[in-house]
């Protein structure tokens, strides 16, 4: 890298910092000429006015993460079950999570009694709405980065930027993870936390309809998984039931909102043209949405949380 870049990488870095220390989003955007629709200091009053829709919904004592301490009810297994036709009964259920905590810390517990959550979040997405939106800085200036399974960063850094402290994968979409990157696992079946707990150690050899790696690199340390009840929460408080379940992005971003007390939200949705495509590749059906998951009513939820200014949403190009 030649000096000038670092030096206006470095008075990117300082104005950016000075910039958010005076806690003045606006001017950052208008720097860096950002598109930002949901204007969140046109509505001054908002953090005032009747917030029931919100609060119906938000369940704080829902715990994101699973954790030895706190048991699935038989209930939520029966809805969790359903996702991907798990055969296997509660008790193989169980016996599995208890060999998962053999394995790996119960980290989430860490993460429950933090006197405080992240500070600030940026959840990516894979949209091609990223495309030329320069928002990679932006990104990377959050303490927590959260990426979504295969969405890449190397060659398009000054898009997405390249930090990555959280990846939210399930073994079909699973990818290598450096050393400092937490693996969040979501998992839609057992199969998915035997997985888990091979692909990290002795290897994977199951089977499933889509290739699945048989072992992958990431910091055992720092690997968390998603409580199957925050996910039935979501399908209920959040979706109404629409859908078979919620997808993985709209799960992910409802993470944030539970672990950060301010969360940004880049690569979601459409492109200008109304495509849905990743930034990395053209999807052949540019019309997909997210199939059999609820993507209108998912869409709507997070256009509403950023109108009442729960979440700051970058819709990109
Ligand atoms: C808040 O709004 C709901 C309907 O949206 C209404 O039923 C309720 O009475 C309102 N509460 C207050 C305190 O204004
Ligand atoms: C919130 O979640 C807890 C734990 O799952 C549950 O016991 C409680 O009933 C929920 N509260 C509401 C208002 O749904
Ligand atoms: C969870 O279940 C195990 C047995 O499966 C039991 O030993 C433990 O006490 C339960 N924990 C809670 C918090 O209910
Ligand atoms: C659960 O399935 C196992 C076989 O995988 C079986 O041995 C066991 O009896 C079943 N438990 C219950 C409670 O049905
Ligand atoms: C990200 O980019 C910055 C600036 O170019 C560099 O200092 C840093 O090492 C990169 N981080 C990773 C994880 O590649
Ligand atoms: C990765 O980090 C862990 C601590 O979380 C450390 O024990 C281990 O040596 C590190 N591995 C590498 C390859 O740096
Ligand atoms: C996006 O959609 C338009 C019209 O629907 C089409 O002409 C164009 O090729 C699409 N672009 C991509 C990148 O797929």
């Amino acid at each position: 890298m030649s000096k000038w870049r670092v030096l206006i990488f470095l008075l990117c870095v300082f104005s950016i910092t000075v910039l958010f220390k005076e806690n003045d989003q606006r001017r950052i955007l208008q720097k860096f000429n950002l598109p930002l629709d949901t204007d969140p200091f046109a509505c001054g009053k908002c953090l005032t006015e009747n917030d029931t829709w919100f609060l119906q919904r938000i369940n704080q004592s829902v715990k994101p993460f699973l954790s030895p301490n706190h048991n699935l009810s038989e209930d939520t297994f029966n809805w969790w079950k359903l996702l991907q036709k798990e055969k296997r009964n509660f008790s193989h259920y169980k016996e599995t999570v208890d060999m998962l905590f053999q394995i790996f810390p119960s980290i989430p517990d860490v993460i429950e009694s933090r006197p405080q959550k992240y500070e600030s979040c940026a959840v990516v997405g894979n949209s091609a709405n990223l495309i030329r939106s320069h928002y990679g800085p932006l990104i990377d200036f959050h303490d927590v980065v959260i990426r979504i399974n295969a969405g890449q960063t190397k060659g398009y850094e000054t898009d997405v930027g390249n930090k990555t402290t959280h990846r939210i994968m399930y073994p079909e979409s699973a990818t290598d993870l450096d050393n400092t990157t937490h693996l969040v696992l979501f998992p839609f079946k057992i199969q998915d936390l035997e997985w888990l707990i091979s692909a990290l150690t002795t290897g994977f050899s199951g089977k499933w309809y889509l290739p699945i790696k048989s072992k992958i690199k990431a910091n055992k340390n720092l690997v968390m998984v998603m409580n199957p009840a925050f996910m039935k929460y979501v399908h209920d408080a959040w979706l109404e039931n629409k859908g078979n379940y919620p997808s993985t992005g709209f799960m992910a971003l409802l993470l944030a909102l539970h672990i950060c007390d301010e969360v940004h939200v880049f690569g979601y949705g459409a492109d200008k043209d109304g495509n849905w495509s990743h930034y990395w590749e053209k999807l052949k059906d540019t019309n997909l949405k997210t199939g059999m998951h609820p993507g209108i009513e998912e869409y709507q939820t997070i256009e509403k949380l950023a109108q009442k200014m729960k979440l700051t949403f970058y819709r990109g190009l």
